[in-house]
């Protein structure tokens, strides 16, 4: 089948109606692009507090063509100079997006001084910063970081820029994106910046018994149906005095506001945040991340350091380390660590309902995956 200007893409999943002038026969991408602008979304997503967290700027709305474009490029091992590597290397799809490596492996075999994050929920960070130490101001400028980095996928901008221009399915895409085949810089950052602000979670079994709440109820106090007792006991404590994850992994997001120390260590070996504010009180900062489908993500934390959620449970009941910066949740009046003394019920509780947060639709859905053929 020909493909014109305005007409329909032939590439279907068999290949079998695709002509060599197919512009896009390398791919494998359907007729009409995937619904990523307008997701069926649960009702409670149009909360203030949720809405008040989107970090989408005005002048990049996410677009169906413009995500697609971005789908592509992250899966595009083009984006490394010596096309070893994709974003999708160190950003497994079926890993939340997340690698399960403790360091990732860049394009000539150096390790990435942090542990990978999960690009979930991205859209949801209120000060729409990015990386551990939030040193990108914007998703727009977080996505061309790694394409540079000496140690991820050592490329120069203006050299990807051609290479993308001699493609026969660049060009298109752009104009399908963007209104002309123009390659620039600015163009590829929007479109990746498009394609990771719709990898949305709100598919898990929480979504699921949240969304069955009735309205005027508590959602907190609640119980969910769909729930067992011991995933319901640990959503209690999720949202309890006693733990106060909530107070930082917040919203049905599980998003925060800003950085935090949750006290890993004294002194900040990695000194986050502050390391690149040189401010004192953000020394040993960290951005706070998104725990939908953290069963997925594992090793944990900032360096990797926990191999399994019961890791991470014990040291917020018992391993909280004495810190200057340390979140106030987390201490005592006196300024001591918090000690959260939970039973072992307790803590497996906790772990099951972090596991309720398991979205695997995200995690197998097409329209994130891999368009090469
Ligand atoms: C070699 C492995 C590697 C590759 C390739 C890579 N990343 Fe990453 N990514 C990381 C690591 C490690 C971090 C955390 C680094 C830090 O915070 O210092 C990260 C962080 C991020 C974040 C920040 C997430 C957040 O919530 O703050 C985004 C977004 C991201 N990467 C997108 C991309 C995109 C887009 C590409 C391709 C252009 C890419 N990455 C390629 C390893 C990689
Ligand atoms: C004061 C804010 C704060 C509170 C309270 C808090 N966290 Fe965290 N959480 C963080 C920060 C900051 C990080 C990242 C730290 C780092 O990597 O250096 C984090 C990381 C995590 C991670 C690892 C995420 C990843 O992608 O590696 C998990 C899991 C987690 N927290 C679960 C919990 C649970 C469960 C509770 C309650 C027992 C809790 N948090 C309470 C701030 C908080």
């Amino acid at each position: 089948m020909l493909v014109t200007g305005t007409a329909i893409i032939s590439c279907n999943k068999s290949n079998s109606n695709s002509s060599p002038s197919d512009p896009l026969a390398a791919l494998n991408l359907p007729a009409t692009p995937f619904a990523y602008a307008s997701q069926p979304l649960p009702l409670y997503f149009n909360s203030p507090p949720i809405q008040a967290q989107i970090n989408t700027p005005v002048d990049n709305a996410v677009t169906d063509w413009g995500a697609t474009l971005g789908r592509v490029l992250f899966y595009d091992k083009k984006l490394s100079i010596n096309n070893s590597i994709s974003c999708a290397s160190c950003h497994a799809q079926a890993n939340g997006f997340s690698d399960t490596a403790v360091l990732s492996k860049g394009f000539a075999g150096g390790l990435t001084g942090r542990h990978s994050m999960s690009l979930i929920n991205a859209k949801y960070y209120p000060n729409g910063r990015f990386f551990w130490d939030e040193r990108a101001t914007t998703l727009e400028q977080q996505v061309l970081t790694p394409v540079q980095d000496a140690v991820e996928m050592g490329m120069r901008l203006d050299t990807l820029n051609n290479r993308l221009q001699k493609t026969t399915h660049y060009p298109y895409l752009f104009n399908k994106a963007f209104g002309s085949e123009t390659i620039t810089s600015d163009r590829i950052a929007k479109a990746m910046a498009q394609f990771i602000r719709s990898m949305i979670s709100y598919q898990s079994k929480f979504d699921a018994g949240r969304a069955a709440v009735t309205p005027g109820q508590d959602p907190v106090l609640t119980p969910y149906s769909n729930f067992t007792a011991q995933e319901n006991e640990g959503k209690q404590l999720f949202f309890s005095a006693t733990t106060t994850c909530n107070t930082c992994h917040g919203t049905e997001t599980f998003t925060a506001p800003a950085d935090r120390n949750n006290g890993l260590e004294n002194p900040s070996v990695d000194r986050g945040k502050g390391g690149v504010t040189n401010i004192p009180v953000q020394i040993g900062n960290f951005k706070v991340p998104s725990l939908k489908n953290i069963a997925l993500t594992a090793p944990y934390m900032h360096d990797g350091r926990f191999k399994t959620l019961e890791e991470v449970v014990e040291h917020y009941n018992s391993g909280i380390k004495s810190n200057p910066n340390l979140a106030p949740q987390l201490k005592n009046n006196d300024g001591t660590p918090k000690r959260m003394n939970l039973t072992t019920q307790q803590k497996n509780s906790l772990v099951a309902f972090l596991k309720t947060l398991t979205d695997t639709v995200i995690t197998t859905d097409t329209k994130f995956s891999n368009p090469f053929r």
